[in-house]
């Protein structure tokens, strides 16, 4: 039985999309929803003895974490059933599936693209991490083609 439904959104239409389907799903099976917005922290990669270290994303601000958090109220106030939000800080996927674990969580629902959709890949980097490594069943939302 569901009663647990974490679902993952980043600010993508095609997370959005995820987002609804799952609280769709949650309901009709009167399940509860954590909506979770993972900020990425800057992963600091060492490049060689004497150059130091680089970042390749930009480090978290409070104006980051208001716009997140506006984003999850923003959806968890048309959800129809009732919705945890939180900001969490890190990498996505590891994050994601760290909470799944933690909240011992049915099921964790993510779209298949994020924001990088350009890409010619059909499955973005955190979902296809997530459907590799999360601790629990996993629906990845594909928006239909019309
Ligand atoms: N930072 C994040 N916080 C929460 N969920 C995320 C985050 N990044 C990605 N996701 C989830 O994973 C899905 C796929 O995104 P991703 O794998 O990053 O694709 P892309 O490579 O197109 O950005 C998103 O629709 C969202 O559900
Ligand atoms: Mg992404």
């Amino acid at each position: 039985m569901l009663q647990h439904i974490l679902i993952a959104v980043d600010g993508s239409p095609s997370s959005h999309h995820a987002a609804n389907q799952g609280f769709g799903l949650a309901r009709q099976t009167r399940a509860k929803v954590t909506l979770v917005f993972v900020l990425e922290t800057p992963p600091v990669i060492p490049v060689g003895p004497l150059s130091g270290y680089v970042m390749t994303a930009p480090p978290r601000t409070e104006a980051d974490l208001a716009k997140a958090r506006a984003e999850l109220h923003e959806l968890a106030r048309d959800a129809g059933v009732p919705v945890e939000t939180r900001v969490e800080l890190g990498a996505p996927a590891d994050v994601l599936c760290e909470l799944a674990e933690r909240l011992g969580v049915d099921l964790l629902v993510v779209g298949a693209r994020g924001l990088s959709a350009g890409s010619r890949w059909l499955l973005g980097s955190v979902s296809d991490r997530i459907v590799h490594h999360a601790p629990c069943p996993v629906m990845v939302v594909r928006e239909r083609k019309r």
